[in-house]
């Protein structure tokens, strides 16, 4: 049987870092709020000069450096993002000719924080039709260029940043499933109303910055996510008592400790980067695996179970052996 293996894992914060205090000089807000009620305690904001396709470039040569993949031998690029640096191309295309890849086939996705567990899910199918040898998969989020700075209800959350894995088949396992979910019924909960699509008629009063209802939006997460684990379990015929390391989105300690405590896992198990980065979005899962990786919590041999929800909604996850 070949299952989809990861070959190596990367990922780029910027520089800048924004302490929560720092945020309190600008809007009405406290770190110990902050702290409380998310578990962030700083967040990473890109340059003036740095786009999310700069973030992507640098985490996939970490990715693929780590993989020892060059440019050359990738064979498809899917880079989910909800923040791509222009309306078109995508992202993935710039990242094409950047990484010096021959023509291969390149494509953003969008499920918002779901992006990288959609992502990955759509490229373990591409490597079991057989055919693609190497794929880089990215999450890539400049965030904090969407944020309205006057909202102290969203602007606290959100940071920016990238990660990356190459994946390839391998008889040895890898991921095992995924599961994949969406209800549009709720997109006015956590949305950026005006879009490039918009109709000339809706939403004149709008910009182009997230809103959110954050007590709503908790509450599905929450609901969602519990049930999605048990799902996967079951779809991957897997024991929770299996699952070395849960490696969450990063939007809420809270939520991922509601998580972690469905599963029945201590939170030593549970990769926890929320604190340093804030909520990343499609970025969030691939920086939270190459931390959990590069710091030696994650070995060669150990089970994941990776998982994400976000606007939509969507969420999803999937079970794999690093
Ligand atoms: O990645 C996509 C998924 N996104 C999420 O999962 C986010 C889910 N939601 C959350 O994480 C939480 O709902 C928040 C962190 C956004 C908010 O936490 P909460 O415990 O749900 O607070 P709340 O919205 O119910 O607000 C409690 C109070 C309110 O004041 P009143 O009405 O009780 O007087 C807010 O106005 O806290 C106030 N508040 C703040 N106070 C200080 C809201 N934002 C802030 C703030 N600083 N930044």
């Amino acid at each position: 049987m070949t299952y989809t293996k990861i070959l190596g894992t990367g990922s780029y914060l910027p520089k800048r870092i924004v302490t929560n205090d720092e945020l309190s000089e600008r809007m009405e807000t406290t770190d110990e709020w902050i702290r409380a009620r998310t578990g962030i305690e700083q967040r990473h904001m890109a340059a003036p000069n740095e786009s999310s396709v700069d973030m992507a470039e640098q985490a996939a040569r970490r990715a693929m450096e780590s993989a020892g993949v060059t440019g050359e031998e990738l064979d498809l690029i899917i880079c989910a993002t909800s923040t791509p640096e222009h309306l078109f191309p995508s992202n993935a295309t710039q990242l094409q000719a950047r990484l010096g890849c021959r023509t291969i086939p390149a494509f953003d996705m969008q499920a918002v924080c779901s992006g990288f567990v959609y992502a990955l899910s759509t490229a373990d199918k591409f490597i079991k039709c057989g055919g693609y040898q190497r794929i880089l998969v990215l999450g890539a989020e400049l965030f904090t260029n969407a944020l309205n700075w006057e909202d102290r209800t969203t602007a606290i959350l959100f940071g920016d940043g990238a990660g990356a894995v190459v994946v390839g088949p391998s008889e040895e396992p890898g991921i095992y499933g995924s599961v994949l979910h969406s209800d549009g019924g709720y997109k006015e909960l956590l949305w950026a109303p005006q879009g490039p699509g918009s109709s000339a008629e809706d939403y004149p009063n709008r910009g182009r910055f997230i809103e959110m209802q954050g007590r709503d939006v908790f509450k599905v997460a929450v609901r969602s996510l519990s049930s999605l684990v048990g799902e996967l379990l079951e779809h991957c015929d897997f024991d929770a008592a299996d699952i070395d390391y849960l490696v969450p989105h990063q939007a809420n300690l809270r939520i991922i400790s509601a998580t972690a405590e469905h599963l029945n896992l201590p939170m030593e198990k549970v990769i926890v980067t929320v604190n340093k980065h804030a909520n990343t979005s499609a970025a969030s899962v691939p920086l939270a695996l190459d931390h959990g990786v590069r710091s030696g919590q994650i070995q060669r041999g150990h089970n994941l179970l990776l998982e994400a929800f976000g606007g939509g909604f969507t969420w999803g996850g999937c079970i794999l052996t690093y």
